[in-house]
């Protein structure tokens, strides 16, 4: 490993670049693949820093970040946006751009575009997309206009209307089928891994076993071949309670809530900024402006 030093003279830990190639190769090796998602510079930076395989510009970005209910409204130019933040930070993880609802679901040629555009003026270097059987054309042509395509079944949060909620799928043996029948289908369509969300245990190791495309679960257990999540789930900054399969790893909405609170009574106290917080004049600008201030107050004495 090699050092690197990029942004303002931070040295970070070079790795070796991870391509869907990569992912693959994990499979093979039976090696755990890894994935967050993230939206912005600073946290993109600390996800790849940190050794994650894969960063995923998920629409969880509609909720987590802009503050909407489900994923629904986030916009195409708002996913450009902050893939393009990300794309700025990542150094070594697979960036993958998620595609927003209806940039995909009216017309085919429109959902290739847009794949295109996450790549070309954003910097994504894979777009994912959900849905299963019903999105193998789509999946052919962003595939054959040269961009790989992670696939996502189960839970699908675009569907949230059609399911009648946040329903984890799968659990029937109708429910199974479907599950089985659109994970095949979209491996045979050549997806680069396929996320599995929302999905009991046992299916989703079945899954795992019988396609080539790596599976990477979120509530789906430990058999995928890989894990991703929520990257505000992880550090505790949703404002909600989490969900059953999320395990959280710090709790940074007290950790900035206390600094906020600290800088407040700071400054309202006056113990912030201190003198070694302030800037001060070089010595000859100092000695000429204290004199000008001398002669200013002997003239005020004088009046
Ligand atoms: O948008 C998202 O965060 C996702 C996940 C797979 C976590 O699609």
């Amino acid at each position: 490993m090699s050092l690197v030093s990029f942004g303002q003279g931070h040295m970070a830990p070079l790795r070796a670049k991870i391509t869907t190639l990569t992912i693959h190769e994990k499979k093979l090796r039976h090696e755990p693949i890894t994935c967050l998602t993230a939206y912005d510079y600073a946290t993109s930076r600390l996800v790849d820093e940190a050794g994650v395989d894969m960063v995923l510009v998920g629409d969880s970005l509609a909720q987590v970040v802009l503050g909407y209910d489900n994923t629904l409204p986030v916009t195409m130019e708002e996913m450009l946006h902050h893939t393009r933040a990300v794309r700025r930070a990542v150094r070594s993880s697979l960036v993958i751009a998620d595609m927003p609802f209806g940039s995909y679901h009216v017309d085919t040629t429109e959902g290739v575009r847009n794949a295109v555009r996450f790549v070309k003026d954003a910097g994504a270097e894979a777009v994912k997309l959900e849905g299963g059987v019903q999105r193998v054309d789509l999946i052919k042509r962003v595939l054959d206009a040269e961009i790989p395509v992670m696939g996502h079944i189960g839970l699908t949060p675009q569907s949230v209307h059609k399911m009648g909620g946040y329903k984890v799928q799968g659990k029937d043996l109708g429910g199974i089928e479907r599950l089985v029948k659109d994970a095949i289908a979209l491996d045979r369509a050549g997806v680069f891994a396929l996320v599995l969300e929302g999905v009991p245990r046992e299916v989703a190791a079945m899954i795992t076993q019988e396609i080539a495309a790596p599976t990477i679960g979120i509530g789906a257990g430990p058999e995928c071949d890989g894990q991703v999540l929520v990257f505000h789930d992880i550090v505790n900054l949703t404002f909600a309670p989490a969900a059953k399969f999320v395990r959280r790893y710090a709790d940074a909405a007290s950790l900035i809530s206390n600094a906020v609170h600290q800088f407040v009574s700071d400054v309202e106290s006056g113990s912030y900024p201190s003198d070694e917080e302030s800037y001060h004049l070089p010595k000859e600008t100092r000695a000429e402006f204290e004199a000008i201030l001398r002669r200013k107050q002997l003239k005020a004495y004088s009046r």
